[in-house]
């Protein structure tokens, strides 16, 4: 076993997870809570043992991308709910990635939900609470400052990389990937994938039965949401 670095204090608190500092000024422990949100935390609830579901999930994927080359936070999972990652200087960028119509972008177009893209599209939004995270053009983000020309065009091509190994693999355990959010950070100059990947922050749809087995079920109060969190970590580790 690797000795891991200290515990130290916790220096942020998500909706969904905890960040403590470690001894090592490089690493960072994440603790995944069982606390749901939905709709900017205007809707809260539990999830039982998602944190534990998130973090595992998040393990796997992260081994898969960083396995075809694509750099990520993770360093190791430490216990059922701590995760030990590099630290990031988080860029106030959330990066969706769609492959079906579904939730905001079916709302904002009036479009209806299922619809297959012709390819994937990428979509920018700036991490704010008080501003509800408004969707932005890349533009934004250079002109604002909160990204550069470099870093947003890094973002794109790592986001479309991340889609295309989720998706296959996804699909070979008769998932449907619809769409997805993923946050970056800088770490020692480098633009890494951070945050989690897991039923939070991605819509998973059976491919067979197209039954959603993410947290719209929450969202939506359509039940069984431990119970779809858990078939999910099934399919990803079979
Ligand atoms: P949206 O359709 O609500 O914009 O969501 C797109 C994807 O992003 C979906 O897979 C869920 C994920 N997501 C988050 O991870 N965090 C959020 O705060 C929101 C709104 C969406």
């Amino acid at each position: 076993m690797e000795t891991a670095p200290q515990k130290l204090e916790m220096f942020y608190e998500g909706k969904a997870k905890k960040l403590y500092a470690t001894s090592d000024p490089d690493l960072v422990i994440c603790y995944f809570k069982d606390d749901a949100t939905a709709f900017n935390a205007k809707k809260r609830g539990t999830i039982e043992d998602k944190g534990v579901i998130n973090n595992r999930m998040s393990e796997l994927f992260f081994r898969l991308l960083e396995g075809q080359g694509v750099k990520t936070h993770f360093v190791r999972r430490l216990n059922e709910r701590e995760m030990l990652c590099k630290r990031l200087e988080i860029i106030p960028v959330e990066t969706v990635v769609r492959n079906i119509v579904a939730g905001s972008m079916a709302k904002r177009l009036g479009l209806e939900e299922g619809r297959e893209l012709p390819s994937p599209v990428v979509e920018y939004y700036y991490k704010s609470d008080p501003l509800d995270d408004p969707l932005i053009y890349p533009e934004h983000a250079i002109m604002f400052g909160w990204a550069s020309a470099g870093e947003i065009e890094a973002i794109r091509s790592l986001a479309l990389n991340v889609n295309d190994i989720l998706r296959r693999f996804l699909d070979e355990r008769g998932i449907i990937l619809v769409d997805f959010k993923l946050e970056f950070g800088r770490h020692h100059g480098e633009v890494l994938l951070g945050d989690e990947i897991c039923p939070d922050t991605c819509r998973f749809w059976d491919k067979a039965s197209r039954r959603k087995l993410d947290k719209d079920r929450f969202r939506r109060d359509l039940g069984d949401v431990e119970e779809a969190y858990q078939e999910m970590l099934r399919r990803v580790e079979s």
